[in-house]
């Protein structure tokens, strides 16, 4: 969402990575930004205008010279009214002209023009990259708040294995919104967030778990990155690619869990618990597989896990998530008062639209004043905003 209306310069240079940027822009696009995208003559030897003109429906800037560039002056208004420029892939030739405040073609003269945040996404053969030059030019680029994401370590283009690949496109995103976010009104504040299911061994091949998915609690990290906060997420095996810019601490039992929590929220200021902890645990875990025998029936001893939600207290907000079939508001009442909720957060896991697994959530808020507020069906990045603009209307440290 905070892409959403955001005038976005997309530059893209002379890399092979160049075909990328084309996934990159549609992705812009599609998540609401408005995207004007300005190639150097050696990216068009990669890729053309009309690739991007047909993903950003907004005229493509080829070189100062083209008249229907509109010149210089379309180019300047253009910095000034840009939120953001994004390179990406930025050649080693790039990343010196911008070092150095070279304006010999459009992109080097947006840069000087505007005042929006720029990010860099390098790509380039390992040895370019690693040379003392690139790395003086990045330092100098940063010294002056300039942001990179990447390059990341892999297969390049040349052959080599080493450090020059463009970040994926969701990488470069993830840092886009963060860098969008600066100064969002969760600046300063750390929220610690859970996530997924928890698995309880049973044996080496075997365990208990649950059908959590994770999407709602990483949808929250996201969001809480994208308002400025600092964010540590705390997740159960999910198959979620992990969140630019977000400390991650994977845990697998609701004991690694209470003991990640534990840690983690010395200092912090938010709790948010979407996690989906087992309520009880095998009450031994078999070194062995265990073997079928000849009976007809086995049972297996469970023991209840700690109530980590309950047993987490100190100077922060407290909000938890009630997954529940049936009354719905009167068992979130319930668990937001025995746990000592701020806020909790109900669904109903038996509509087919909301709760596990899907990307939408249809939830109530209910605040420790026992005020009700129920949601209409939101993605669950909608949800996780909404929850994040009640929690701010609480005071906090
Ligand atoms: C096939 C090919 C691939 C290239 N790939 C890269 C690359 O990935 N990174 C890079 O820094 N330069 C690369 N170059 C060199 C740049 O295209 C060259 O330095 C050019 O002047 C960059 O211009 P620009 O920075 O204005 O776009 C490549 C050149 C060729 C011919």
């Amino acid at each position: 969402m905070i892409l959403e209306g955001k005038r976005i310069i997309l530059g893209v240079t002379g890399s092979i990575a160049a075909y990328k940027a084309a996934d990159l822009a549609s992705k812009l696009t599609q998540a609401g930004a408005e995207v004007h995208v300005i190639l150097t003559p050696a990216a068009q030897q990669f890729i053309t205008p009309l690739t991007f003109h047909s993903i950003t429906h907004q005229p493509v800037v080829t070189g100062w010279w083209q008249p229907e560039n509109g010149g210089a002056i379309q180019h300047v208004a253009l910095a000034e009214t840009a939120d953001a420029v994004v390179i990406a892939p930025a050649t080693a030739d790039a990343v010196a002209k911008l070092a150095h405040g070279l304006a010999d073609d459009p992109l080097g003269g947006t840069v000087l023009a505007t005042r929006a945040p720029v990010l860099i996404a390098p790509a380039m053969d390992a040895h370019m990259y690693e040379n003392p030059a690139t790395q003086a030019n990045v330092r100098l680029l940063e010294s002056r708040g300039v942001r990179f994401v990447g390059p990341e370590a892999g297969r390049l283009a040349s052959g080599l294995t080493g450090l020059g690949r463009l970040s994926a496109a969701e990488t470069i995103l993830g840092a886009l919104r963060q860098m969008l976010g600066r100064g969002g009104d969760y600046e300063g504040k750390t929220v610690v967030v859970s996530a997924g299911p928890t698995e309880e061994p049973i044996d080496p091949a075997r365990h208990i778990t649950n059908r959590s998915s994770g999407k709602m609690g990483f949808a929250l990290a996201e969001a809480a990155r994208d308002r400025g906060a600092r964010v540590v997420l705390v997740t159960g095996p999910v198959a979620l690619a992990s969140l630019y810019g977000v400390a991650v601490v994977r845990i697998r039992t609701a004991l690694e869990l209470q003991a990640a929590l534990a840690k983690a929220m010395a200092g912090s200021d938010i709790l948010i618990m979407s996690a989906a902890p087992a309520d009880f645990r095998p009450a031994a875990v078999s070194a062995q597989k265990i073997k079928k025998g000849p009976e007809d029936a086995m049972s297996l001893d469970l023991i209840k896990n700690p109530d980590i939600l309950a047993g987490l207290s100190g100077d922060f907000i407290k909000v938890g998530f009630a997954a529940e079939s049936q009354e719905l508001v009167q068992n979130a009442g319930i668990k937001l008062r025995d746990k000592g909720l701020d806020l909790i957060v109900a669904n109903d896991i038996t509509a087919p639209d909301s709760g596990f697994g899907v990307d939408t959530n249809r939830v109530l808020l209910i605040d420790r004043e026992g005020t009700v507020e129920a949601l209409p069906l939101l993605t669950k990045a909608e949800v996780a905003n909404r929850i994040l603009d009640r929690l701010v209307r609480f005071s906090h440290r």
